[in-house]
């Protein structure tokens, strides 16, 4: 029987050249391998849809307690027994994430930057800004801050996009963006939304 070691070279002609067209289809693919992996470090630092936010720990007991400290310092009104928050310019920002609801509504200003912190009291949420595509984790645990600049006026919606429960489905916040002057404008969000679970 013939039989064969693989520490010795094979017998036989086994190797050919590659066809000149193999050899151009793996350099393309090789090439664009490339583009793609210098995307990456390009899009973090030019694109900017790759936020560097500072993650820290945090105890969510600890957390819990920073936001209703924020509510108390800052709350204006009351939306369907949800805090209505108006931080000033500049100031940090604490949104609690919890099952199944986001505390408080914020109302932000268009244009002024502010450290968004986004944090969760028992399990895994998803922050997604309705119908922006702003899309975070929202961990216990860790305290996500974000440096945001509202850049559109409006009533937006924050939608749980990270199944959490029986109450997944009906985790909708608020997010309320007034004019530079400080004015509520009349939303594309809410018409976006109508007839749709929210508050
Ligand atoms: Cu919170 Cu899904």
């Amino acid at each position: 029987m013939d039989t064969h070691t693989g520490i010795e070279s094979p017998r036989g002609i086994w190797w050919k050249r590659a066809h000149p067209s193999e050899r151009m289809w793996v350099g393309i693919a090789f090439g664009w391998c490339m583009v793609l992996f210098a995307m990456m470090p390009l899009w973090h630092l030019k694109g900017g849809q790759n936020p560097a936010g500072i993650r820290h720990r945090t105890d969510p007991k600890a957390y819990l307690q920073r936001v209703q400290e924020f509510i108390a310092t800052y709350q204006v009104g009351e939306d369907h027994g949800i805090p209505v928050v108006s931080p000033p310019p500049g100031s940090d920002v604490y949104l609690l994430g919890l099952s199944w609801q986001w505390r408080p509504v914020l109302k932000l200003r268009q244009g002024a930057e502010y450290v968004l912190h986004l944090s969760s009291l028992d399990v895994n949420h998803g922050f997604s800004l309705f119908p922006i595509n702003v899309n975070f984790q929202v961990v216990p645990g860790y305290d996500y801050g974000l440096r945001v600049t509202p850049t559109a006026a409006g009533d937006f919606r924050i939608v749980c996009n990270e199944f959490c429960g029986i109450g997944h489905h009906t985790m909708v916040g608020r997010v309320i963006v007034t004019d530079s002057t400080g004015q509520e404008v009349a939303s594309t969000a809410r018409a976006v939304l109508r007839g749709e679970a929210g508050p």
